[in-house]
């Protein structure tokens, strides 16, 4: 494995620096200046249209981003991510989330520290399609003998956030009459929120960890169960006996992970259990086992469809020249904007309520990828790394937080998101209201971009102090992502897009985007903690001032 390259002494990090100094940005300018400015910085991402114009660059600034992710090995390390290298250097594994969505047959076959990774993807892709369609046919009933109307998916981060967001996005094509539901925090809460109003009978619990040691998943996992066992009793259905109960389990749970011994011990049939691999990350496992809510809700079909979204970008990604790389460029531009012009968040802003989740689900994919101080070899980073990704659907934000985006002090990058077709093209009266919807994503970006200077205001009879309030200074990036429709593949495509982009960020970074010891100690202490909120004494005389009387003040509150 090679030593990460501090991208601070590369000749190119020179070059931007030097250009950072005597950086101007002027949108305005530079589009009344360059009428090929548009078409130079737009670019095809298999089916989506990629508008980088409004970024703060110019084609100097973009070659030597270009020269920067040469000089720091991109392409190498994609390559050998695709093949396998253990580039997972502190868990000692390969990072193979792209394998999963390699079609079969594909060649030349990919082999694995001897696995046929390619026969293993496909046979868990096959059985998983096929229990799909039981559960969609009718014919997996559970054990009363009624077929499924519900599933419930328990899991959390990468077991939660990927299924539900791809739910949400697809759910026009939920066609088998089934829905899905959610169950992710420990507070019980969300379980029993979830279950609420659900028929024991007809519901379908899947439990989705990799590890299958997760608390917040395992204790939902209990509970759902108690749930079941007490709903499927008060029915009359299955008596107390050992036997009732681990018959109401096997038609009532199966399971998703990569300890199929675990899923059995927890009293699920392994018959019952899809498998996947350490090389896929949470963060990167949408696109395996982990979908199986989706396969269900929505459909085999559409999870295959979904996969080769992922996969059309995956080839872009290997094939097409880092000048001409939409996933690259836009890690590029993130780098130039956190280490050059000091941004430290970056907005997500879908115009499509069905992306709704997908900001969150990408908090997770970039900062629990990037957030990271040391590089792949434990060597202090020497810059800024993951920027803090956030974001809600236009137009709702633009009612909320836009304000700051617009004439705030601080420099957001903003990623629009939006398609021309929408599941529900409705109209009010005269008017496509999608069409209303995307003339705000377009002026958005336009106000963004352009402003409204002092003389502008001041043409529209505004004086004195109303004309600064009312003036926009511009030059506030944005990019543009526009497909032809939220189709299963289009979704693939985005999830790819941002992968990869957070890939090249760490690339450059020379960090491991693929590990997250950051979140251990928490877990620790939470383990810790628990007797002491209980009431032992001695666990509480461990903790620090502050966590003792918080835990004091909780034992006097409670009722
Ligand atoms: O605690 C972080 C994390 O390990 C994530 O990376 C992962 O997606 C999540 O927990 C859930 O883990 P699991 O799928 O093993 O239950």
């Amino acid at each position: 494995m090679t030593s990460p390259i501090d991208p601070t002494t590369t000749a190119a990090w020179a070059e931007l620096d030097a250009l950072r100094t005597a950086f101007t940005p002027d949108l305005r300018a530079w589009f009344d200046g360059d009428p090929g400015r548009v078409g130079r910085f737009s670019l095809p991402l298999a089916d989506l249209h990629v508008d980088l114009s409004k970024n703060l660059v110019t084609d100097e600034v973009l070659a030597a981003l270009v020269r920067l992710a040469e000089q720091t090995g991109v392409a190498d390390r994609f390559a050998a991510m695709l093949a396998g290298q253990h580039i997972n250097t502190t868990e000692d594994r390969a990072v193979l989330h792209t394998a999963l969505r390699r079609p079969a047959g594909a060649t030349p076959p990919l082999e694995v520290d001897g696995q046929d990774v390619d026969a293993d993807v496909q046979a868990v892709l096959d059985r998983m399609s096929a229990f799909a369609e039981r559960v969609r046919s009718g014919e997996w009933v559970g054990v009363t003998g009624q077929r499924v109307t519900h599933v419930v998916n328990i899991g959390i981060g990468g077991s939660d956030l990927g299924p539900v967001m791809a739910y949400e996005a697809l759910k026009p094509y939920a066609d088998a009459g089934i829905e899905a539901r959610f169950v992710s925090n420990i507070d019980p809460t969300d379980l029993a929120q979830k279950v609420s109003g659900l028929n024991a009978e007809t519901t379908l619990f899947i439990v989705a960890s990799k590890t299958f040691t997760t608390l917040e998943t395992l204790t939902n996992a209990r509970l759902a169960r108690d749930w079941l066992w007490e709903k499927l009793g008060a029915a009359g259905a299955i008596g107390t006996s050992e036997e009732d109960r681990s018959n109401a389990v096997a038609h009532h749970f199966i399971a998703v992970s990569t300890a199929l011994d675990k899923v059995a011990a927890f009293g699920i049939d392994p018959a019952n259990a899809f498998g996947f691999w350490d090389w896929v990350g949470g963060r990167y496992s949408v696109g395996s086992a982990i979908g199986t809510s989706l396969a269900i809700a929505l459909g085999p079909q559409v999870f295959r469809d979904l996969l080769a979204g992922f996969h059309a970008v995956d080839e872009h990604v290997r094939t097409t020249p880092l000048a001409q790389n939409v996933p690259v460029l836009m890690g590029l531009l993130n780098v130039w904007y956190v280490n050059f012009l000091g941004s430290q968040t970056h907005a997500v802003l879908p115009y499509a309520q069905q992306l709704h989740r997908f900001p969150a689900y990408l908090q997770q994919l970039t900062m629990e990828s990037n957030g990271k101080s040391v590089r792949w070899d434990g060597s202090p980073v020497s810059t800024d790394t993951g920027e803090v990704f956030w974001g809600e659907p236009g137009t709702n934000g633009q009612h909320a937080f836009y304000q700051l985006i617009h004439q705030g002090t601080r420099l957001i990058p903003a990623d629009f998101i939006a398609v021309v077709n929408p599941a529900y093209p409705l109209r009010d009266g005269e008017q496509d209201v999608h069409a209303l919807f995307l003339a705000n994503f377009l002026a958005q970006t336009k106000a963004l971009a352009f402003g409204k200077t002092a003389e502008e205001v001041e043409a529209e009879g505004t004086t004195g102090a109303l004309v600064a309030a009312r003036t926009f200074a511009g030059n506030r990036p944005t990019t543009s992502i526009f497909a032809p429709a939220l189709t299963p593949s289009v979704l693939g495509q985005l999830i790819a897009l941002y992968e990869h982009i957070t890939f090249t960020q760490g690339v450059v970074w020379g960090i491991n985007s693929f590990d997250q010891w950051g979140v251990e100690l928490g877990k620790k202490l939470a383990l810790e903690i628990a007797p002491a909120i209980e009431g032992d004494d001695a666990a509480l005389a461990a903790q620090d001032a502050s966590t003792q009387a918080l835990i004091a003040y909780y034992r006097e509150h409670r009722v």
